[in-house]
């Protein structure tokens, strides 16, 4: 038998009990492997958040239940022996080809079928090829049944496919991560597709004013100028394009959206180029996306948040950082901060700077005197809250923050960042943890840091007040978006929170838009 050429569930069953303890990576595919395959089995082999080196298993199977009457099932380049010889170079350890019958031994009719949410189908593809997500989503479950892998490899090429697949396996609880990689294009910018095949030389050549199109599009939202849906429309055409759908849906709910009103959504079409069908896409964005990190203190948002821009390769802003600044600047200069008229006049000759040396130390910086170690004194610790509370304080720091993050790539950190400061962030999370892990977590600092430590429960008290002010003040208080993720680190390593924070990261943010330098 080959171990690495699988064709019933026993060869699989036997290659899953070999080395047990890799896992395992999955990549499922309806075969004829093109360049974009080879990319999602190289992410899958060196994903490097994987401590061990996983197996990665390429299944192949074409998939009678995503195509409808009339659609191209028979005619689907089939070449196995060629997708073989392919997988195995990019990086696979085995495939998978199971028969119709391997999957449904009883037959069609004895077997669940799943309902891909309408919600989800009604626009684009889903609009035009009816039971195509049904089809799609029943055989990703079965596979994922039979192979049950650690992580499942999906192009964003099919993005309508990613969303709805995500979702399935969020909502049924499947125990596998799934993780995306960027479509991959040919040199000429056309997407790679097994269906490009169909297309003849002459037919290529009008095929790409699709991604050329799309292109340009993006390029014109970046700058903020107009983009005009009827125009491309009559280009497409022109250019023997017969149009199936061009629409603006958003990229997560994949509603429809007015692009302009909108600063980040999915521009995607499906174009009939002689007798192939052809679909591409291209996200339309103004800036670059928003990480906003709020919590409450002590909960490790600086920590984590630090080596999360680090890794994914943010601008890192640390908004605790400038309030802390500020209240060290106010103690300095000795100003009542209860007398407005004089905080108002003393933040005028205030000017701070902040930035993250690629040492991975921050500096602050208040009217040129570097003071990243006095802002952490427990005498700044003690007022800063209350400092933060006020109006003055708050409208020269937002504005001074909104500024830094105009252009996006971007994670900022504090209380009001998700509320206040980036209302319209692409992803937020709330950090937290319980005050009791926090003042343990606090007194750990303080002794790194040199300070005497007063006892835990003080120190819990101290939090708790914290908190209180912090959430009960008038002007932007500390409380979790309505759309933020929470995320509670209590008995979390840090490791872990990061690592966490990067796979919410990837499940918001699509790889086209902001690539991991970490795949
Ligand atoms: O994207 C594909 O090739 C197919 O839709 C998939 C995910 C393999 C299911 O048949």
């Amino acid at each position: 038998m080959n171990l690495t050429f699988l064709k019933t569930k026993s060869d699989l069953d036997n290659w899953r009990k070999q080395s047990k303890n890799q896992p395992i990576h999955f990549v499922p595919t309806m075969g004829c492997l093109h360049q974009g395959h080879k990319a999602l089995i190289k992410a899958a082999k060196f994903s490097s958040r994987e401590q061990k080196t996983a197996r990665v298993l390429v299944s192949i199977f074409v998939n009678p239940f995503q195509f409808a009457k009339g659609e191209d099932f028979s005619a689907y380049p089939r070449n196995l022996e060629q997708d073989y010889k392919t997988a195995i170079n990019a990086g696979a350890s085995a495939i998978w080809a199971p028969e119709f019958e391997t999957l449904f031994p009883k037959g069609k009719e004895n077997y669940f079928t799943i309902k891909a949410p309408s919600s989800l189908k009604k626009c684009l593809c889903g609009a035009h090829r009816k039971n195509h997500f049904d089809g799609v989503a029943t055989i990703v479950l079965r596979l994922l049944n039979f192979v049950r892998p650690k992580q499942l490899y999906l192009g964003e090429k099919d993005w309508q496919q990613l969303v709805i697949l995500r979702q399935l396996v969020k909502e049924l609880g499947l125990q596998v991560e799934v993780r995306s990689i960027p479509t991959v294009r040919d040199q000429d910018g056309l997407a790679f597709s097994s269906r490009n095949k169909y297309l003849t030389t002459e037919e290529r050549a009008k095929a790409l004013t699709l991604p050329k199109l799309l292109l340009q599009e993006s390029i014109q939202f970046q700058s903020n100028k107009e983009i005009n849906l009827k125009k491309l429309f009559s280009t497409l055409e022109k250019n023997d394009l017969n149009v199936e759908y061009l629409e603006t849906v958003d990229y997560k709910s994949l509603t429809p959206v007015n692009y302009y009103k909108t600063k980040f959504c999915l521009l995607a079409a499906a174009v009939h180029c002689g007798k192939t069908r052809l679909i591409d896409h291209i996200f339309l964005m103004n800036r670059k996306p928003i990480v906003a990190i709020d919590g409450p203190a002590g909960a490790g948002k600086s920590t984590v948040t630090k080596a999360f821009a680090k890794k994914m390769g943010l601008i890192y802003l640390d908004t605790g950082a400038m309030y802390r600044a500020v209240t060290w600047f106010i103690q300095k200069e000795n100003i009542n901060p209860d007398n407005e008229k004089e905080l108002e006049k003393a933040l005028k000759n205030l000017n701070i700077d902040i930035h993250l040396a690629d040492s991975g130390i921050q500096h602050v910086i208040v009217n040129g005197k570097e003071i990243s170690n006095e802002i952490r004194h427990p005498k700044v610790t003690a007022t800063v809250s209350k400092i933060a509370s006020k109006a003055v304080v708050r409208e020269k720091l937002t504005a001074q923050q909104k500024f830094i993050g105009l252009k996006g790539g971007i994670v900022a950190e504090g209380r009001d960042i998700g509320t206040t400061v980036f209302p319209d962030a692409e992803l937020k999370v709330f950090l937290t943890a319980s005050s009791g892990e926090r003042a343990r977590r606090r007194a750990n600092d303080l002794i790194n840091q040199g300070f005497s430590v007063p006892n835990l429960q003080e120190l819990e008290n101290e939090i708790q007040e914290r908190d209180k002010i912090d959430s009960t003040r008038e002007i932007a208080p500390l409380v979790q978006a309505e759309d933020a993720k929470e995320l509670v680190t209590d008995g979390m390593a840090i490791d872990q929170v990061i690592e966490t924070l990067i796979r919410i990261f990837r499940e918001e943010i699509p790889e086209e838009v902001w690539p991991s330098n970490e795949l």
